[in-house]
């Protein structure tokens, strides 16, 4: 039996790979195997031989077997060793200096805007940049030769010849967005609509194209004073200045009646612009209650509901909350103003504290 474990235990320990080791295993408890033809012997023995053979057999079966498991695990560890080491493949490459990208200016004012009136219930709008003439224009009362159209620098689109339909326009204002979703949801409704507008116009705070979000709040018993006291919860949350001071100044737009401009309190002294004092006003929007026309071309009954619409600058009041001078740099996608002006990309939107 002695010799039986040692010859296999040496054989099993010199198996260099595992069909060697196979071949140790059949040899030695495969059923024909060696130990398995003592086994057979035991038939021959008395019952005391067997009672000694039997155990020491089955124990020799089992030390065999786990001697082999436990070669073969190792051949395998260093099967996969040597594979590794062959197989090594260096799949980095140079990072280059971590840059982080920024949020421009005007995408921050936007999610605050966004923010402060979701807190006041106004939803989010939207309409097409290029747009009909109807909506643009006629829907908001501004018919056919009103001076209103000139004044706006409107760019047309080309029609192809022969084509004598009105030229489709890009949305001077977000105005259309007012017709578009009463005719989609009708009233009662409030709703923002910000985005982007075109007027052929470029000096220090005019570029061609300019974002501006519209508000609009129809319900049976909205009034003026509704509108002011929109307007002024949203100024103090939104340029975070407790003695924000706003004036409103009656104005005329085709589409609101009466209107109102509304000017924010603000100072120049020293070339540094201040806000909530001194005796200078900046105009920061237009507004006014919805004209009983507007409504009606929006497909809402004038005689049963009323509201209030405004529209104002985002670059402005981004300009005016961060300091930032000139319009015209918010489109250079230069880098290093990009660096400078604009905000870590986790960084959340000012909210409105109430
Ligand atoms: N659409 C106007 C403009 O662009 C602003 C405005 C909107 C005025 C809504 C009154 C009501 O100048």
């Amino acid at each position: 039996m002695d010799d039986l474990r040692d010859k296999y235990l040496g054989r099993i320990a010199e198996a260099g790979d595992e069909a060697a080791l196979e071949a140790v295993r059949l040899a030695a408890v495969g059923k024909k195997g060696e130990v398995a033809l003592k086994m057979r012997e035991l038939g021959k023995m008395t019952p005391d031989e067997r009672q000694q053979v039997g155990p020491a057999l089955n124990a020799l079966k089992d030390e065999i077997n786990s001697a082999i498991a436990a070669r073969k695990a190792g051949l395998e560890d260093a099967a996969l060793d040597a594979r590794l080491r062959e197989e090594w493949l260096d799949v980095t490459l140079p990072t280059r200096a971590r840059r982080q990208g920024t949020i421009h200016p005007v995408s921050q004012v936007t999610e605050e805007v966004t923010a402060i009136f979701a807190d006041l219930g106004f939803a989010v709008a939207e309409g097409p940049q290029i747009e009909t003439d109807w909506y643009n224009f006629d829907a908001l009362n501004i018919p056919g030769h009103h001076p209103a159209r000139a004044e706006m620098d409107t760019f047309y689109m080309a029609r192809q010849d022969g084509d004598n339909r009105p030229p489709h326009v890009l949305r001077t204002h977000t105005s259309p967005v007012q017709i578009r979703s009463m005719e989609a949801t009708g009233a009662p409704t409030r709703i923002i609509c910000p985005g982007r507008v075109y007027r052929a116009d470029y000096d220090q705070t005019h570029t061609p194209m300019f974002h501006q979000v519209e508000g609009l709040a129809i319900d049976r018993d909205i009034s003026m004073a509704n509108l002011k006291w929109v307007l002024e919860e949203f100024c103090r949350a939104f340029f975070e200045i407790d003695g924000i001071e706003l004036r409103f100044r009656a104005s005329h737009f085709p589409f609101t009646e009466p209107s109102a401009e509304v000017d924010i309190r603000c100072s120049w002294e020293g070339g540094t612009l201040k806000l909530g004092e001194g005796d200078d006003w900046l105009e920061i929007l237009g507004s006014g209650m919805v004209h009983p026309k507007v409504l009606q071309a929006g497909g809402v009954d004038p005689e049963v509901w009323q509201g209030f619409a405004f529209g104002m600058g985002i670059d402005r009041i981004a300009m005016l909350k961060y300091g930032i001078p000139d319009l015209r740099a918010f489109f250079d996608s230069d880098l290093r103003w990009l660096r400078h002006y604009g905000f870590a990309a986790l960084q959340a939107p000012a909210r409105h504290a109430g």
